[in-house]
């Protein structure tokens, strides 16, 4: 195997830079105190971790009380869903987007039958027909993806909230901002009730999160503890965690997203990328047709060669069949299996990615003589 990687699966995890990894090491010897103490050590860390909320809510663009640090994106789509929904103790209609992680369709399947869940009708590459949304059920509660973390298409989050505020302007709209932050620009998050981010897909470590809420909700903890959080997430604040995280935002955000071409280097076949042409896509996402060979098995030839590729969700990988965001799609099973996912981060080195793309067609002509 190649000494040197390439990584191509960062809407998997993205690897912490070593630059954020020494400052965590720093940090968790130096600054570990807890954040709720009132001698010097701990007023010293208080005020670390004000100065993390300010700046990452000024990168953001939100008030710095609207930021809660959670443990991830799987508990802020969680801790969102139940905030949102508690605003309604009647119940009522929600709207759905079909094509969510499961940190959001899992709690979303769970709500109990008070809720009503509509599904927004979509367009052909996944996005939600906004067109159609005057024609349901006004919504209490509206559930999204913002940059889908399968297929890459970017749902448009400013539209549906509108769309959902114009029917009842209480409507509390949540969107999973995971596979977008640091790098897209931003929706409106003055039109979002709460917003999720991950900090492992933009290089901070895992178990570093947070969910930026409208300030006006009435309050709901998933947990109930020491109040930390202004009481919507309480438990010892990660500190050294949250300062990796707001340095990740930091260098992600310093960084413009580019689209790579895929292009043809010869005038022989390439894979293409499965894009709609009417569709809006991550420039870091990409799934790539590679029939008739099977993904998984292009996934391990490329690994041969150091080079890493996705195949579908990670998060998913141990559920059998079909995705059902592949299905959202169209795709039947072969075609879905028959797919990579190429996913990067903003200010990725362009050589390392020219030579991946240059092995990953030569080793699909190569396999695509057994299939
Ligand atoms: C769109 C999306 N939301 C939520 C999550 C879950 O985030 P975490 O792994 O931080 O719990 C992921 C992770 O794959 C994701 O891609």
């Amino acid at each position: 195997m190649s000494n040197e990687i390439v990584y191509l699966d960062h809407a998997a995890t993205s690897p912490v830079a070593p630059s954020i990894a020494e400052g965590l090491a720093r940090d968790l010897v130096e600054l570990g105190w807890n954040t709720g103490t009132r001698y010097t050590l701990g007023l010293t860390a208080r005020k670390a971790l004000d100065g993390c909320r300010a700046e990452m809510a000024q990168r953001l663009g939100c008030a710095a009380e609207a930021l809660v640090f959670t443990s991830g994106g799987t508990e802020s789509n969680n801790l969102g869903l139940h905030i949102c929904c508690h605003q309604f103790p009647q119940g009522g209609v929600l709207w759905n987007s079909a094509t969510t992680h499961p940190s959001l369709s899992g709690p979303v399947g769970a709500l109990d039958p008070t809720w009503q869940i509509i599904p927004m009708p979509l367009m052909a590459w996944g996005a939600i027909d906004v067109t159609q949304l005057q024609l349901l059920p006004p919504p209490d509660v509206v559930v999204l993806e913002w940059v889908n973390n399968e297929a890459g298409f970017v749902q448009p989050v400013d539209a549906v909230a509108d769309a959902a505020l114009a029917l009842n302007p209480k409507a509390c709209v949540l969107a999973d901002g995971a596979q977008g932050v640091g790098k897209l620009p931003l929706p409106n998050l003055a039109s979002t009730a709460a917003f999720s981010l991950a900090g492992h897909k933009i290089g901070a470590p895992v178990g570093t999160g947070a969910l930026v809420l409208k300030p006006s909700l009435k309050q709901a903890p998933l947990t109930l503890g020491g109040g930390q959080e202004r009481g919507w997430r309480p438990g010892t604040v990660a500190l050294p965690l949250i300062r990796a995280f707001c340095s990740a935002l930091q260098q992600m955000t310093s960084h413009e997203a580019h689209a790579f071409a895929f292009d043809h280097f010869d005038d022989d076949e390439v894979p293409l990328p499965i894009r709609h042409p009417d569709g809006l896509y991550s420039p870091c996402i990409t799934v790539l047709n590679v029939a008739p060979v099977e993904g998984e098995v292009l996934q391990h030839h490329m690994e041969e060669k150091g080079i890493y590729l996705g195949t579908g969700s990670a998060c998913s990988a141990s559920r059998k069949g079909l995705s059902p965001i592949h299905k959202a799609l169209g795709m039947d099973a072969r075609q879905s299996r028959c797919t990579v996912r190429w996913s990067t981060i903003p200010g990725q080195d362009r050589d390392e990615l020219e030579r991946a793309w240059r092995e990953l067609v030569l080793c699909w002509r190569e396999l695509k003589r057994f299939f």
